[in-house]
């Protein structure tokens, strides 16, 4: 193996050397060699309370010492109660039932599944295909990459994925249908939500089972918000094709927008709710999904009330203990009410430097999920070309500088379009935020240095 250093780790990228992390203090991860990066994307959204917090983990090894794994065919743990009742009064009221797998992905095919069964089991057996949304992310397992949009992710795998549905999800700022945002609020027509019904009717009410949706688009579109009415449009086009109506909260979720969920924001009830990431604020790998009651009842009543799904590790004891330990802080340091005053604070600064950077043409997002569009030039709506990797080039400089952002591409329409992350830990201070926005602002200085200037994209509206 010429030209790589000899290890026994299957990196993500075998031809990169990555720093190795030896301990994690607060917002800040130090590598071996002492240097500091400011975790300014909670790794990928996930370290929600920061790093090393002695209580989550002196909680977890409390249960590892006490019963570190049943299996929950058979048994179940307090925590896991106490866990589920506490996410479950957490969630819009008709949503009480939870259920744990240890990832989004898994979390996602959990719920595609359960969907699946709850409408056979209730005597529409043809009901089986899904709907996702392009540059939308539900995860890389085989099931949730089919339901899921990101077309970078997908290709390679396309003989191998699900035959499912995708609409265009609605990225005003670039829309892909050529509206205007103004236009569709005035006359209250919105041709992302009629197209979803287009392709309902084309397939077939009869075999549509899910519809699957992140309330802000994350990891594709780099924290893209909805325009005001659309899922309340959305969950109507469900109730009338009887269509379970699946909430992505993956990233969104536990306090990450400002709310314990995104979906309170909106005001609708989805059928089921998916969660992941900062359930454990990253301390245990630990997801899972919270139900509809009107699901359940289908199943007492269809399905003798079993789920034919499960995971070994659905429910894992040091897992809920995380889980547990980590909802604590959240309460205990009032987190949401940060998360509100800092993202607020963080988008005032971003926009200063959106004066002095023509590289940045949007910021959006909510609470402490904020992305901010990356294009070559702002005034003259000049993207950068997908060969640049413009998102990824800025956050190795920024860090080089001591920072860590999430970055991303293919927002647009698969291929172009990049985009930057800022989502630190959600108990991030204000001089931590000034920090954040000072190495940022380096980094697009010498990155502007670093441009190529042979390939140019001009973006047609
Ligand atoms: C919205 C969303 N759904 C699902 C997933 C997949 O989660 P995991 O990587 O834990 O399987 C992610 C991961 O980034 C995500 O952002």
């Amino acid at each position: 193996m010429d030209g790589i250093k000899k290890d026994y780790v299957f990196h993500r990228d075998l031809k990169k050397e990555y720093p190795i992390i030896t301990h994690g203090e607060g917002v800040y991860l130090i590598d071996e060699d002492g240097k500091k990066y400011m975790d300014a994307c909670s790794g990928a959204v996930a370290a929600n309370l920061g790093h090393g917090l002695a209580e989550i983990a002196d909680a977890m090894a409390e249960q590892a010492k006490k019963a570190a794994f049943v299996h929950t065919m058979r048994f179940e743990t307090k925590a896991l109660h106490e866990l589920a009742e506490k996410i479950g009064k957490m969630a819009p009221d008709p949503l009480n039932k939870v259920y744990f797998t240890t990832g989004g992905s898994e979390a996602n095919e959990s719920a595609l599944k359960l969907a699946r069964q709850y409408h056979r089991d209730a005597g529409r057996p043809q009901k089986h295909m899904v709907i996702g949304r392009w540059q939308s992310y539900h995860g890389n397992t085989i099931g949730s990459l089919s339901a899921g949009g990101d077309v970078k992710r997908r290709h390679l795998y396309t003989p191998n994925l699900l035959n499912y549905a995708h609409v265009y999800s609605p990225y005003c700022h670039r829309c892909p249908y050529h509206r205007q945002k103004e236009d569709c609020l005035a006359k209250q027509n919105w041709t992302c939500v009629t197209d979803i019904e287009r392709v309902i009717l084309e397939l077939g009410p009869e075999n549509v089972s899910a519809f699957i949706a992140e309330p802000i688009v994350g990891s594709q579109q780099g924290a893209v918000p909805p325009p005001p009415g659309y899922f309340e449009k959305m969950r109507e086009l469900c109730d009338r094709y009887d269509i379970v109506l699946i909430m992505d909260e993956v990233m969104t979720g536990f306090g990450r927008t400002g709310t314990h969920f995104a979906t309170e924001q909106i005001g609708i009830d989805p059928d089921i709710i998916t969660f992941g990431k900062g359930v454990s604020a990253g301390y245990a790998p630990l997801a899972g999904m919270i139900v509809h009651d009107h699901l359940i009842e289908g199943l007492l009543q269809n399905s003798d009330g079993k789920f034919i799904h499960g995971y070994t590790y659905s429910g894992h004891p040091v897992a809920v203990a995380a889980g547990l330990a980590a909802l604590e802080v959240y309460e205990r340091d009032s987190v949401l009410k940060n998360v509100r005053e800092q993202g607020s604070y963080l988008v005032e600064r971003l926009l200063e430097l959106k004066t002095k950077h023509s590289f940045i043409s949007d910021i959006r997002g909510r609470g402490l999920l904020i992305g901010i569009e990356l294009v070559k030039d702002h005034e003259k709506d000049m993207l950068f070309h997908p060969s640049e990797k413009a998102a990824e080039t800025l956050n190795q400089i920024a860090m080089e500088l001591g920072a860590v952002f999430y970055p991303g591409s293919g927002s647009i329409d698969g291929n172009k379009g990049e985009h930057l992350i800022i989502s630190p830990p959600l108990n991030v201070t204000k001089a931590e935020v000034d920090e954040i926005v000072r190495i940022l602002d380096k980094a697009l200085t010498m990155f502007k240095g670093q441009l190529r200037k042979d390939e140019t994209h001009e973006i047609t509206k």
